[in-house]
């Protein structure tokens, strides 16, 4: 394990000391109606998020649907999952509160920018990607990364 990553790790486990694990209701919930895409499938924009995603947030989170273990839950089907609705992964309880919110590409494109003003309490060690050209190739991984991943 590098030291970064150690690092990270040890950040996480004093982040999250404060949160108290609850047990919440995670049925599958039908995704909503939301509007048309505006994320392009773009294998280059693809490949950059990749590296965002390897880089911050792979400490923690998976596209893979079975490794909800890490530290967070899995981003698999993240587009249009409502918050906090992941089987095998106990939220946080503080997180009740925002369960109204959608991860549409809209509300997910704001809070990858301005996490803290979103969720202020979420246990995540996150500050927000400053650079708009990370944020957009973030985007484009996390909606068409898992298709990449299963693609032969
Ligand atoms: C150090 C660990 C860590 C890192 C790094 C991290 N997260 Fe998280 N993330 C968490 C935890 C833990 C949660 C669960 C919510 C909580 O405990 O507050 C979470 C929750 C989330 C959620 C809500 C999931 C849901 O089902 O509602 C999203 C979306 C998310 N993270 C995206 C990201 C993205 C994108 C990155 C990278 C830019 C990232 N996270 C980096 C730990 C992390």
């Amino acid at each position: 394990m590098s030291l970064n990553r150690f690092l990270i790790l040890l950040l996480t486990v004093v982040a999250l000391a404060g949160c108290q694990a609850v047990t919440t209701s995670s049925a599958d919930v039908a995704p909503s109606a939301s509007a048309p895409s505006t994320i392009v499938h773009d294998p280059e924009l693809i490949e950059r998020g990749a590296k965002v995603f390897k880089y911050r947030c792979a400490a923690c989170h998976s596209l893979d649907t079975s490794k909800s273990q890490f530290f967070g839950p899995h981003l698999a089907n993240l587009i249009d999952r409502p918050l906090g609705q992941v089987e095998g992964y106990q939220f946080p309880e503080y997180l009740n509160d925002y369960t109204h919110i959608v991860w549409d590409e809209a509300t997910l494109a704001q809070w990858i920018e301005t996490p803290q003003q979103m969720i202020p309490d979420m246990c995540m060690p996150y500050m927000g990607l400053p650079n708009p050209a990370d944020r957009e190739a973030l985007l484009t991984y996390l909606k068409y990364g898992q298709q990449l991943r299963n693609s032969p």
